[in-house]
C-alpha cells in the first residue's frame, strides 16, 4: 500500500472534528454518530477521512493526537466558495428543493461553478489517499457529483454514496437546471444509499425519465460510461439508526435522572413538552409554536398545566432563509409568552444555542411529550433518541409523517404539520394520553429503534457495497 493511503475512505463535506478556540485544539465534533461509525468501522481501519474543517482558509496539514485509527485530510474552501458552494448551491439550492422546496430554490450560475470546482478538488483529495481497489465511502448532497468524477479518475475503487436528506420527485428534481450533471454524477457510484423506500423510488425514477439510467430489477440500474460500457447500480435504503447504547447509558445515569428532575422542578408545570432541532425552517419549528399558542389562547389547557422548551441549535447562519427564519421563530416566541408567560413560569422555554449531549438527554428524560413536526425531513433521529431515552416506557412521541422516522415509529401520534388543527389534537391528545396506552406504544417504538441502530446501518451499507460485483462494474 503506498505511504499515506488507505483501503477505506470516507469523504464528507465536514471533517468529524471542530476547533476548539478556548481549548486552542482540534476536537471530535459532538453528536457521536460519527464515533459510532468509527466504532463499526474499526475492522477495516485504518482509514482516511476527507472533508472541510467548516472555516474558510487553508486547511491545516495536522490535526493533532489521536488519528492513529483515521487520518484525516482538510480539503480547503476560499471564503468565495463558502459562500458559492457551501451557503449558495448546497444550502439554497439543493437544500430546499429536495426538502419538496418547503423554501424556494435559487439557481445560479456561479453558485453551480462553485459547486463543480469543489467537488473536482475532493475528487483529487480522495484519489490521492486511496490505495489501490479502495472502498470509498462519500456522504450527503454537497457531494453528488463526486461518485462519477472518482470512478472517471480511478476506475479501480469501489464507491459508495449515501444521501442524508430525501430525494425529491422527479418533477421537482427537475427544475434543477444542473439536473442532467447531478443524476449523472450520483450514478458514478456502485451503491446508492437513501434513508426512505419514498426517495429510492424518486431516485430510481428520476434517473431513468433523466434518460440517465436503464432499470435492471427492483433496486438495480443499468448504466453507460464514457465509453459506452455497461455498469451495474445498486439503489437502495439503508434506514439510519443512533447509537442506542450510547443513550441509554446517559439515561440511566444518576447525574441525568437528577438533571431531568432538576429540569421539571424549574420548569414547574405539570406537562413539559420538548422540541430538540437544528434552527431549520424544514424542521416545523414554527408551527409547533403557534398550534401550542393557539392550545393556550383556546384554554385546552389550565394556567400552568403545560409549558414548552425549545432548542433551536444556530445553523447556517450566513444564509438569508435561516436568518429569516431566527426572527420568525423569535417573534413567535416574545408573542407567546407574552400574551401567556406568568412571573417565574414561561409558556416557552426558547435556547438559540446547542446543548451537551447529557443535558439533551436529561431534556428528553423530562419530557412528557416529544414534538417532531418537520415540513420534511431524511430521517429525524431526535425521534429515535427520546424514545431510546424512555425506559420507563412513559412519555408520548408527536411526529410528522413527512419524516423517515415515520416509516419506522407507527406507534407515534403521526401528523401533517401543515394542517395546525390537526396537530392542535395530536399535541392534546399526547398530552392526555392514557398512561397504559402510552406505555405499550413507546415500549414498541424503542424496540423498533433498537432492532436497527447505526451500527446495523454501517454494517447493512458496507456490505452492501463489498458485495457489489466488481466484474460486472
Ligand atoms: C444535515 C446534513 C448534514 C449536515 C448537517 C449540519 O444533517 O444532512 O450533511 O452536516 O445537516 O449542517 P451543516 O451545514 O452545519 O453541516
Amino acid at each position: 500500500m503506498p505511504q499515506g493511503t488507505s483501503h477505506f475512505v470516507i469523504a464528507a463535506n465536514r471533517l468529524p472534528v471542530r476547533w476548539s478556540p478556548v481549548e486552542n485544539r482540534w476536537k471530535p465534533s459532538p453528536g457521536g454518530l460519527v464515533s459510532a461509525m468509527l466504532t463499526s468501522l474499526q475492522d477495516v481501519a485504518p482509514l482516511h477521512w476527507v472533508g472541510w474543517t467548516g472555516v474558510a482558509g487553508d486547511a491545516p496539514a495536522e490535526f493533532g493526537e489521536g488519528e492513529e485509527e483515521m487520518s484525516l485530510l482538510g480539503v480547503s474552501l476560499s471564503h468565495a466558495e463558502t459562500e458559492l458552494y457551501y451557503s449558495g448551491m448546497s444550502n439554497a439550492t439543493i437544500w430546499p428543493l429536495y426538502h419538496d422546496g418547503v423554501r424556494p430554490p435559487e439557481f445560479h450560475r456561479s453558485w453551480w461553478n462553485s459547486y463543480v470546482e469543489v467537488n473536482k478538488r475532493f475528487c483529487e483529495a480522495v484519489a490521492s489517499v486511496s490505495a489501490p481497489g479502495a472502498t470509498v465511502w462519500i456522504h450527503d448532497y454537497h457531494l453528488q457529483l463526486l461518485p462519477k468524477m472518482l470512478r472517471e479518475q480511478r476506475p479501480d475503487v469501489k464507491i459508495g454514496f449515501f444521501l442524508h436528506i430525501p430525494f425529491p420527485p422527479a418533477d421537482l428534481f427537475a427544475r434543477l437546471p444542473f439536473r442532467q450533471q447531478i443524476i449523472e454524477g450520483l450514478l458514478g457510484a456502485d451503491v446508492i444509499g437513501v434513508q426512505t423506500n419514498r426517495s429510492r423510488d424518486n431516485l430510481r425514477r428520476t434517473a431513468i425519465f433523466l434518460g440517465a439510467a436503464e432499470a435492471e430489477r427492483d433496486n438495480l440500474l443499468v448504466v453507460k460510461d464514457k465509453a459506452e460500457a455497461e455498469y451495474k447500480v445498486v439503489v437502495e435504503r439503508f434506514a439510519i439508526g443512533i447509537d442506542v447504547a450510547r443513550f441509554e447509558e446517559a439515561a440511566q445515569s444518576t447525574a441525568v435522572q437528577q438533571r431531568a428532575e432538576e429540569i421539571r422542578e424549574m420548569v414547574g408545570v405539570e406537562k413539559v413538552l420538548l422540541g430538540v432541532d437544528r434552527l431549520d425552517y424544514t424542521k416545523g419549528i414554527d408551527i409547533r409554536m403557534r398550534a401550542f399558542g393557539e392550545l393556550l389562547s383556546e384554554e385546552f389547557f389550565a394556567p400552568g398545566e403545560c409549558s414548552m422548551v425549545q432548542v433551536a441549535e444556530p445553523s447556517r447562519s450566513n444564509v438569508n432563509q435561516y436568518v429569516e427564519l431566527r426572527e420568525h421563530v423569535e417573534q413567535l416566541v416574545g408573542k407567546v409568552n407574552g400574551l401567556h408567560g406568568q412571573l417565574g413560569r414561561q409558556a416557552i422555554h426558547y435556547f438559540h444555542k446547542s446543548q451537551p449531549f447529557e443535558e439533551i438527554v436529561a431534556m428528553y428524560l423530562a419530557a412528557d411529550v416529544m414534538l417532531v413536526t418537520p415540513l420534511r425531513d431524511g430521517m429525524n433521529l431526535v425521534a429515535k433518541e427520546y424514545v431510546t431515552a424512555r425506559q420507563d416506557d412513559t412519555g408520548a412521541l408527536v411526529l410528522s409523517e413527512f419524516t423517515g422516522a415515520a416509516e419506522l415509529l407507527r406507534d407515534a401520534i403521526l401528523v401533517n404539520p401543515y394542517d395546525i388543527d390537526g396537530l392542535k389534537r395530536a399535541i392534546n391528545e399526547a398530552v392526555r394520553m392514557p398512561t397504559a396506552d402510552a406505555s405499550a406504544k413507546m415500549k414498541r417504538m424503542r424496540e423498533a429503534v433498537s432492532g436497527n441502530d447505526v451500527h446495523d446501518w454501517v454494517r447493512d451499507f458496507v456490505n452492501c457495497l463489498v458485495a457489489t460485483d466488481t466484474e460486472s462494474n
